[in-house]
């Protein structure tokens, strides 16, 4: 039984088939209409969510299988102290495979652990968001045509965005990527990111000026000041709108950047640069449906038909 708790649970080749496979059904989405009939998805969010959530059980209900699960932990027995490893018990004898999201890092794991079904881990506190990334994955694919020999910038709080460690784990596997991260100097990358990278000898350049750098970008990936994850609220509204890409930097772009963003966007990205042809970041939710049906069925071991 396989379990994604983090995007280095795949190799780069069964990455490469899982991608593949989404390309496939967004070609042919009829043709995977039924290969989950049977099956059910249980969503366990202890933590809000839109896409993720909902993009999870679209995944299953367009593969022809059914969800049910919470959305919310008080209106689940969490709220009466169930464990996490007990829930999780639970869920296996009612559904074939579980997606969940919890704000303590690790939680997932634990659920793994006690799991008698497939466990995805749709975000874990600060820690990692491996459907996201795939998402981003397959997005880059399909915008910019290749997963090697580019140039990313990551924008934003680099410190308490899960989308973003996991985003840069998952490319460190790939060759050629110079990284640029692009924060404030309170929001920076967390050592233990950088250390990984200086292991593997793999370039990365640290800026806190976005127009010093966006000339050389081949993606963009916006994220927003995790306000969630603040102990300060002066804080946060002190770094909140610290980055604001609007037409006036995107022109300092490439014809050929894409920008990305997990969403939600709150105000990092003008809503006037919605309609720049380079804006990539709702054609990514879509991408995102695509890919949770490949993982959905991988995870399952249902057969392409
Ligand atoms: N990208 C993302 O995780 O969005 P949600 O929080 O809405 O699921």
């Amino acid at each position: 039984m396989r379990h994604l708790l983090k995007p280095d649970d795949f190799t780069v080749q069964e990455l490469n088939a899982l991608f593949d496979l989404a390309a496939d059904i967004e070609k042919n989405p009829e043709k995977y209409a039924r290969v989950c009939e049977g099956k059910k998805l249980a969503s366990c969010f202890y933590e809000p969510s839109t896409r993720t959530r909902l993009s999870t059980e679209t995944a299953m209900l367009n593969l022809g299988g059914k969800t049910l699960g919470f959305s919310d932990a008080d209106s689940s027995s969490a709220k009466k102290g169930e464990s996490v490893a007990d829930t999780i018990r639970v869920i296996s004898c009612f559904a074939d495979i579980a997606a969940i999201r919890h704000p303590k890092e690790g939680a997932a794991m634990v659920a793994a652990l006690n799991s008698s079904i497939p466990v995805i881990n749709c975000g874990d506190g600060g820690h990692q968001h491996p459907t996201q990334t795939l998402t981003d994955l397959m997005t880059i694919r399909s915008t910019l045509g290749r997963l090697s020999n580019f140039t990313v910038g990551l924008c934003g709080d680099l410190k308490f965005g899960r989308t973003v460690h996991s985003l840069i784990n998952a490319l460190a596997r790939y060759e050629g990527i110079n990284f640029v991260f692009i924060s404030p100097p309170e929001l920076q990358v967390p050592d233990y990111i950088t250390d990984m990278l200086d292991d593997r000898n793999i370039r990365y350049d640290i800026y806190i000026n976005m127009e010093d750098v966006i000339a050389r970008l081949d993606i963009l990936y916006m994220t927003r000041v995790q306000r969630e994850r603040f102990f300060n609220e002066e804080e946060y509204i002190r770094l909140k709108d610290f980055y604001i890409l609007d037409a006036e930097k995107m022109k300092k772009a490439k014809n050929n950047m894409y920008v990305l963003h997990p969403l939600p966007r709150v105000n990092e990205i003008s809503v006037e640069v919605d309609k720049d042809p380079r804006a990539a970041y709702f054609r990514q939710v879509q991408y995102g449906v695509y890919v949770r049906m490949a993982l959905i069925m991988t995870l399952l071991g249902v057969k392409a038909p």
